[in-house]
């Protein structure tokens, strides 16, 4: 298929998610909101790949006639051998979560999630943003792949202190010597210590799975965080998580996790479709009801 139909009356443009499992996925939703909000003859798919496939499937993308895919667990990192070119944030975060096919048939792989997260804070809280939490320290806690994107995102703001606070020492440890840039700006904490983390922070961050519909509870002291401090949990099931509950109800600045997931499907919808998305309240409320 030519990459060169407008979807307005040529071919249906398609392209879709691709993981194993990914029936849970919330992109169709999300992408079929927008599609039919700007009147496009497209198509948005969950295509349940298994591991083995990935390669198989990745290669087949135009002669299947899709203009791109996103990767979901687990075809983030295995992706990276797989495509034709990757973007540098993908290169720096270790992970694909979008792909392009090129005019000329190549795959190009990019990674949005830092986008999605900062893009998500500049729409809910952009005083905050914009003044760089005051150059005061950012608190994460955890040290997987969704805090490599947002510590990612963190350095290219210009952060100076990105304190990491993670169950696991070692894997903060990692994360900070191999993400590039971090290392002179990481302090580790202890998790013990998650508490002490918080003073005179300006950003708190949870990336890790506490706090998520089904895992345990993030247990947190907040009383030494700023009361201008901004809360961000990127969990979003529950939409109000006990963190921001209890960030809420002393004053800070809280936002949701939502609002990431839908920021970071904005340049794949916008290469495959040819359309500049908008997150507003109508796509949060369709996504919401997916879950
Ligand atoms: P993702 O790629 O979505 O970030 P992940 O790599 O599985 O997912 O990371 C999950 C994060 O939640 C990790 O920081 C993990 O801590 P560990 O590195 O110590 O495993 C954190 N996490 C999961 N369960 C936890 C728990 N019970 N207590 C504290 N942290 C937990």
């Amino acid at each position: 298929m030519s990459g060169t139909e407008s979807g307005k009356g040529g071919d249906v443009l398609r392209a879709g998610v691709m993981g194993w499992p990914v029936s849970h996925s919330l992109s169709p939703r999300l992408h079929g909101y927008w599609l039919s909000r700007y009147r496009i003859r497209g198509s948005y798919d969950a295509i349940a790949v298994e591991p083995e496939n990935l390669a198989a499937a990745l290669s087949g993308l135009a002669d299947d006639g899709l203009r791109g895919v996103n990767l979901t667990v687990p075809h983030k990192i295995a992706a990276l051998a797989l495509v034709d070119k990757i973007d540098d944030t993908a290169q720096r975060i270790g992970a694909i979560n979008t792909i392009v096919v090129d005019g000329d048939g190549a795959l190009a792989g990019s990674n949005t999630d830092a986008f999605g997260f900062i893009e998500n804070l500049r729409d809910q809280v952009p005083d905050h943003v914009a003044a760089g939490w005051s150059g005061r320290p950012v608190a994460v806690l955890g040290a997987g792949g969704a805090a490599r994107a947002v510590c990612t995102a963190l350095l290219d703001c210009g952060v100076a202190e990105i304190r990491l606070v993670n169950r696991t020492a070692a894997r903060a440890t990692e994360l900070a010597e191999t993400l590039p840039g971090l290392a002179d700006r990481a302090a580790i904490y202890a998790w013990a210590d998650r508490a002490g983390a918080l003073a005179e922070a300006g950003l708190l961050v949870n990336t890790t799975v506490l706090g998520m519909a089904g895992q345990a509870s993030l247990e947190l002291d907040l009383a030494d965080l700023p009361g201008d401090a901004t809360v961000n949990d990127i969990v979003y099931a529950p939409l109000e998580t006990a963190l921001l509950a209890q960030a809420r109800q002393r004053g800070n600045a809280v936002v949701d996790g939502l609002g990431m997931l839908l920021h970071q499907a904005r340049p794949g919808f916008r290469a495959w479709f040819g359309a500049d998305p908008v997150v507003d309240d109508g796509l949060r409320q369709a996504v919401l009801a997916g879950l």
